[in-house]
């Protein structure tokens, strides 16, 4: 089993506390910071973008988890001067291409991710195995922070564990995303995520930031 790695949610951040915040996920050892990136279209919502990532990546050493709701991403990836490390994830249902997606994040550098919403099925990867280092499980409709979890998700994060191992490779990361709260978090580890978006429900409820990164991290030893 992979080790549990934190991706905060950045745009459930206090601006008013950013750089204080960010000092503190590296003091604490976060793994990466997730970057919403949503166009209106695909997910009906605004966010973050390039110039975002940019300041971000001047301000922190953490590498970043950019996570693209956007569509025709294949043309796109470009745009965001992808570096070395990061994790870059685009929705299957939001391009017909892919696999050009996902080699123009490889080529760029990143790491690519292919990201599934709650309804669309595991053989959506079927053909792309070689082209990934990580699915990325939606277990809620992507577009708004503070939903609750969909319950069919847990069995799917379970299926999809089993999907990658029975297929050689273990090596490929499940992140889940929505509604990370500290109890779910312990029920999708058990299930077999090991990246876990933590936004509005955990790492960025109330002010105790460091309790709550503590809090999730005790959950998963225990
Ligand atoms: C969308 C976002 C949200 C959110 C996660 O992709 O990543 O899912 O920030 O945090 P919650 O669901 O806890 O608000
Ligand atoms: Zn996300």
């Amino acid at each position: 089993m992979l080790s549990p790695l934190l991706s905060p949610s950045m745009m459930c951040v206090d601006y008013a506390r950013f750089t204080e915040t960010l000092a503190l996920f590296a003091d604490l050892g976060v793994e990466y910071l997730h970057v919403d990136v949503m166009d209106g279209v695909f997910v009906k919502n605004y966010t973050l973008g390039t110039d975002f990532c940019r300041q971000l990546r001047r301000l922190s050493p953490i590498p970043l988890d950019i996570h693209l709701m956007i569509t025709e991403p294949e043309w796109k990836i470009a745009w965001f001067d992808v570096q070395p490390g990061e994790f870059v994830s685009v929705h299957a249902e939001a391009t017909d291409h892919l696999e050009r997606a996902l080699a123009a994040i490889r080529q760029a550098g990143g790491r690519p991710m292919a990201a599934l919403n709650p309804a669309t099925p595991l053989c959506a990867l079927d053909y792309i195995l070689d082209d990934i280092d990580a699915v990325l499980l939606m277990t809620v409709n992507p577009g708004f922070a503070g939903q609750r979890l969909i319950p069919a998700t847990i069995g799917k994060i379970a299926d999809c564990r089993r999907y990658l191992d029975e297929r050689g490779r273990p090596d490929i990361r499940i992140e889940v995303d929505g509604n990370v709260s500290f109890e779910n978090a312990r029920r999708m580890r058990a299930a077999g995520a090991d990246l876990f978006v933590c936004g509005s429900s955990s790492v960025f409820s109330g002010d105790d930031l460091a309790g709550n990164i503590r809090k999730l991290r005790e959950g998963w030893n225990a």
